[in-house]
C-alpha cells in the first residue's frame, strides 16, 4: 500500500496544516496523562512541519464524551506533555463550542508560522459524533492542508478523520507511514518463521485476525480470553474465568486450524492473587477451576513451549495479554512473552507489538526500544490485520 506522504509537499511556509492525531490516552483522576506513547509517536510529524514553518493545528479526540463537553476529557494534560516534548508552547484552542467555527478561526488567525495549536476534544462536537458532512467542510475551512497521522483512529469515519479530506489536499503523516509500512511488511513476510501471538479479552476483534492471517502465519500462539472461551466451549469447567459465550460455536471451528497452538497448562486462582496454582490441560475435558477461581495466566510449560517458537521466528506479531498481568503472580506469562518477543526482534526477526495492554506489558519489562514497531493502534491495527480497509488511511492512499 502506497501513501501520499506529507514529505512530498515542498512549500509549507505559513500554511495552516490541520493534523489529525490520536491523543486518546488514559487520563488519571488527578488529570495526568498515564500513557504517553501516542503523544511521543506524534512528535516527528509535528517537528517536521514546524521546521518548515507551517502553522500546525492539531485535532484529536479523547475518550467518548458523546458530543458533550466533559471537563475531564479536555486536552490540557496532553498539551502540557506536548509542550514539554516539543520544547515550545502549545496554544490550546478552547473549542468547547465547535459550532462557532468563525470564533475558532479567529483564535487560529493569531498563530504565526512555526506555532503549534491543539484544539480541544473534537468529540465535544455533536457534529463530529454524527459524522456531519457540513461539519467536515467547516473544519476544512480552518486549514490549507490536511495530514492524517492518528493511526489509532483510522478505523473510524468522521469529519476530523476522513471528512476533511474531501475539501483539502490530504497527506499521510510520518507516523501513519511508519505504521502502514510495518503492518504491510508483516502481512507480506514469508509464511515460514512467522508467529502470531494473540491474547487479550475480546473475541470480537481477535477472531477475525486469526481467520484472516491463518494462511500466512506458520504458528499462532494463543492466550487470554480466547483460550478460556475455547476451553469452556469444549466442555472444560472454567469457573469464573473471562469467557465470551457469544463466540462458543465459532471458537470451536478454530480446532480445525492446525497452525494454532493452545496452552498445555494454565495458572488458576482468585483475582486478588491468592490461591494460585498450575493446572495441566489434556484432551479430555475436566473441571480446571472451582466456581470462585478463574484461569488467569498461561502456565510454565506453555511459556517454555511458546519460547521455542518465538526464539526461531523471523516475523512476530503480538497483540493481547496472556492473562491478568496487572495482578501478581499472573503477570509471568505476559511479561515472559514481552521479553521473548523483544529479545528476538530488531535483527533476528521483525517484531511488531500493538494494543494498549500489550504495549503496557512491554514497557513493564522496559524493552519497548527492542521491538521494531510498537504500534499506536489497538482497534486500527487489529482491523488492518483482519483484512479490513481503514478509512483514515484510504483517504491518503495512492493504490
Ligand atoms: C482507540 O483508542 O482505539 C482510538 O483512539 C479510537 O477510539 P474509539 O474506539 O473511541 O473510537
Amino acid at each position: 500500500m502506497k501513501l501520499r506522504s506529507i514529505t512530498r509537499v515542498k512549500d509549507l511556509v505559513g500554511k495552516r496544516v490541520l493534523v489529525r492525531v490520536d491523543y486518546n490516552v488514559p487520563i488519571s483522576k488527578k488529570g495526568n496523562v498515564e500513557e504517553m506513547h501516542r503523544i511521543v509517536a506524534s512528535i516527528p510529524t509535528i517537528t517536521w512541519l514546524l521546521e518548515r514553518k507551517a502553522r500546525v493545528i492539531l485535532l484529536t479526540h479523547i475518550g467518548r464524551p458523546g458530543g458533550k463537553v466533559v471537563a475531564r476529557l479536555s486536552v490540557d494534560p496532553v498539551a502540557r506533555i506536548l509542550s514539554r516534548l516539543l520544547k515550545k508552547k502549545v496554544i490550546i484552542i478552547r473549542t468547547r463550542n465547535w459550532s462557532r467555527i468563525s470564533q475558532i478561526e479567529k483564535s487560529l488567525a493569531r498563530m504565526k508560522p512555526g506555532d503549534v495549536a491543539l484544539c480541544d476534544n473534537i468529540r465535544f462536537s455533536q457534529d463530529e459524533e454524527q459524522n456531519s458532512a457540513s461539519f467536515s467542510k467547516e473544519l476544512a475551512s480552518l486549514g490549507d492542508v490536511f495530514v492524517s497521522d492518528g493511526f489509532g483512529v483510522t478505523h473510524r469515519t468522521s469529519p476530523s478523520v476522513t471528512g476533511i479530506a474531501e475539501y483539502l489536499p490530504s497527506y499521510a503523516g510520518l507516523l501513519l507511514e511508519k505504521e502502514i509500512d510495518g503492518l504491510s511488511r508483516v502481512c507480506s513476510m514469508p509464511t515460514k518463521g512467522s508467529v502470531l501471538v494473540i491474547g487479550g479479552a475480546k473475541m470480537e476483534t481477535k477472531l477475525p485476525v486469526i481467520l484472516y492471517l491463518k494462511k500466512n502465519i506458520e504458528t499462532i500462539l494463543t492466550g487470554g480470553g480466547i483460550v478460556n472461551t475455547y476451553l469452556k466451549a469444549r466442555g472444560f469447567g472454567v469457573g469464573s474465568s473471562l469467557v465470551d459465550d457469544a463466540y462458543s460455536e465459532e471458537v470451536q471451528k478454530l480446532e480445525k486450524i492446525s497452525t494454532i497452538v493452545w496452552p498445555i497448562d494454565v495458572v488458576v486462582g482468585r483475582t486478588d492473587g491468592s490461591g494460585a496454582r498450575v493446572v495441566t490441560l489434556g484432551n479430555i475435558p475436566f473441571g480446571i477451576c472451582r466456581k470462585n477461581e478463574a484461569i488467569l495466566d498461561i502456565g510454565p510449560k506453555t511459556i517454555s513451549m511458546y519460547a521455542s517458537y518465538i526464539q526461531s521466528a523471523t516475523t512476530i506479531i503480538w497483540n493481547g495479554a496472556m492473562g491478568y498481568f496487572e495482578q501478581k503472580p499472573y503477570d509471568t506469562g505476559t511479561l515472559s512473552i514481552a521479553r521473548l518477543v523483544a529479545t528476538r526482534s530488531k535483527g533476528n526477526a521483525f517484531g511488531m507489538v500493538g494494543g494498549g495492554e500489550t504495549v503496557q506489558a512491554l514497557r513493564m519489562v522496559k524493552m519497548e526500544e527492542f521491538v521494531d514497531l510498537v504500534s499506536t493502534g489497538g482497534g486500527a491495527m487489529l482491523e488492518f490485520l483482519s483484512g479490513k480497509e481503514l478509512p483514515g488511511v484510504n483517504i491518503v492512499s495512492t493504490t
